[in-house]
This record gives C-alpha cells, sequence and structure tokens, in this order.
C-alpha cells in the first residue's frame, strides 16, 4: 500500500471484514472432497499407462477441468498477494488464512477427480503444475481498492467457469464436484463483494477507480500455464468462460449488485470514474461479437 489513505481504509474497514467473515463461517459448511471422489477407478499408473482412449470425459471438459486447476494450483502467490498487503493479526489477516485453507481444497479435489477417472494425462498434468507454480501469476495490484475489486471478480468468474466446466463433462461426479467448488467460490465472492461494497461506501473515489484499473483489463490468472491461449481458446468456443460469459456473468452483475449506476453526490473526479466504467460493458461486448465473428459462434454453457 502505497498511500496513508489505503492504511486508513484497511483500519477502517477491519469491523466490517470481522462482521462479514463471521457471516462467511455461518453460512458456508465444509464439504469433503473424499466423499465426491471415484476411488473404486483407481489403478496404478506403473502397471497400467495412461492412454487417451482410457478417458471418460469430453476432450473440452477436459481442457476446461485442467485449466481450471492449474488456477487454482496458483493459489500460494494469491496468497502472497494479500498476505503482503494486509496488516498482520488484524481481521484480513485472519480471513486470508481462512480463505487460503478452503481454496486449498480445490486444487486436491479437482486433480483427484483428474488422475483417479483418468481422464488427464498425469505426466503432462504434472510437468504443468510445475511450470505454473515455478512461474506464479502475481497481479499487479497493491492498494486496496484494486485488491478486492479484483478479488470480487476473479471469484465470481471462478464461479461460472468451475460450474460451465462440470456441466460439459456430462459426468454427474464430476458435475457434483465442480457444483460444490462453485458454491465455494460464490461464499468467497459475497465476502470480497461485501468489503468492496463498504469502500465505495466510505471512498468511492478510491473504489471506483480500483474497480475501473481491474475490470479494465480483466483476465483470467494464466501466465505460466503452459498452452494458455490455445487452451483459453478452447474453453471460450465451449462457452465455459470467453468474453459473452464474462459481460453477462461478472460484469453486469457486478456493476448492478454494486450500483455503480445509480452512485450520486460523486465529486468530478468519481463521476469521470462512474462514466468510465459504465462504458465498460458496451467495449466488452463488442470485443466479445469481434471474437465470436472470428472461431464461430460460442456455445453457451453459461449458469
Ligand atoms: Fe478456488
Ligand atoms: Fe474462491
Amino acid at each position: 500500500m502505497a498511500y496513508n489513505e489505503d492504511f486508513e481504509l484497511v483500519e477502517a474497514l477491519e469491523p466490517t471484514v470481522r462482521k462479514l467473515m463471521a457471516e462467511h463461517r455461518d453460512r458456508r459448511k465444509h464439504w469433503y472432497f473424499h466423499d465426491l471422489i471415484p476411488w473404486e477407478e483407481g489403478r496404478s499408473f506403473v502397471k497400467e499407462p495412461w492412454e487417451e482412449s482410457q478417458a471418460t470425459i469430453n476432450e473440452r471438459a477436459r481442457t476446461s477441468l485442467v485449466l481450471n486447476l492449474l488456477t487454482e494450483d496458483n493459489l500460494p502467490y494469491y496468497h502472497a498477494l494479500l498476505n503482503r498487503y494486509m496488516p498482520e493479526g488484524s481481521a484480513w489477516d485472519e480471513w486470508t488464512r481462512l480463505w487460503t485453507a478452503e481454496e486449498g481444497q480445490h486444487a486436491i479435489a479437482i486433480r483427484s477427480y483428474l488422475l483417479t477417472s483418468r481422464n488427464c494425462d498425469p505426466v503432462e498434468l504434472e510437468d504443468d503444475r510445475m511450470a505454473t507454480m515455478t512461474t506464479g501469476y502475481f497481479p499487479d495490484y497493491s492498494r486496496p481498492a484494486e485488491l478486492f475489486a479484483y478479488t470480487s471478480a476473479q471469484e465470481l468468474a471462478t464461479r461460472v467457469s468451475h460450474r460451465n466446466a462440470g456441466k460439459i463433462t456430462e459426468d454427474e461426479t464430476a458435475f457434483e464436484l465442480m457444483r460444490n467448488i462453485a458454491a465455494d467460490e460464490n461464499h468467497h465472492f459475497m465476502f470480497y463483494k461485501g468489503v468492496m461494497q463498504a469502500m465505495i461506501d466510505l471512498h468511492p473515489a478510491m473504489a471506483l477507480e480500483g474497480i475501473l484499473n481491474t475490470m479494465r483489463n480483466f483476465q483470467m490468472p494464466g501466465v505460466g500455464i503452459p498452452g494458455f491461449v490455445r487452451r483459453s481458446i478452447e474453453i471460450a468456443k465451449a462457452g465455459v468462460y470467453n468474453l459473452r460469459v464474462h459481460h453477462d456473468n461478472v460484469l453486469m452483475p457486478l456493476l448492478k449488485q454494486w450500483g455503480i449506476g445509480e452512485l450520486k453526490g460523486l465529486d468530478a473526479k468519481a463521476s469521470e470514474l462512474q462514466a468510465a466504467l459504465m462504458a465498460l460493458p458496451a467495449e466488452i461486448m463488442g470485443k466479445a461479437e469481434r471474437f465470436e465473428a472470428r472461431f464461430g459462434t460460442a456455445a453457451t454453457a453459461s449458469v
């Protein structure tokens, strides 16, 4: 955090964070991934090496699950980002630890499913994990309004993406697993959305600046994931996550739920930011239409 006003904001919002965290603990019931994995299908990869013909779900679904898993594998870097800027011993810090623990189950669960059901090449998956984690995706944000605007959008985006990936597997186990993970992301989204709402109420100009900076160039984290562009295009074409899905299921709901268009009494700077934010959906939709014209109309699995 570079500015005094950032420290003041973080300090002023500590009671809000405590309240939102208590609500989160009441709302979220812990689930156990071992209940959902088809362990009885597991076999030795040494005695019976993996072959693609053993896969039980379609190729696009496999690509989507692997990409979503590698995004979850990046968790230490998300943790480091929040840990770097949030005061030690504060409610913010307590939340970061709780959130990290809950997130930690996601990669374990998806990896267990993929390996047990033989829906990925285990060597390639491990090599990709190594490449992803040794590079590490570290979003370049340092101000609280940016960090929490980013995490709000990121949680909502992963909720949509996990749920859609589960749908296109056409496999009951995978669907159920991804539904549980998506539900977690939704709980996290509600926490971050609440933090951001409090920032908007307290300091609209700073909050709107953070939202604009992060939403203008919002991307699913992917630097360091081998073949990220190719894989992203594939999941975009499958309708799991693409610009139209982003527009309809992330950007529009965020702007609406935070009431950005209805904010009144803003100073000149905040009004300018508000106008720029309200112009974003049309820009994103223009990009979505250009993508669809180039790659063919995307099927939409979207929730
Ligand atoms: Fe997650
Ligand atoms: Fe999450």
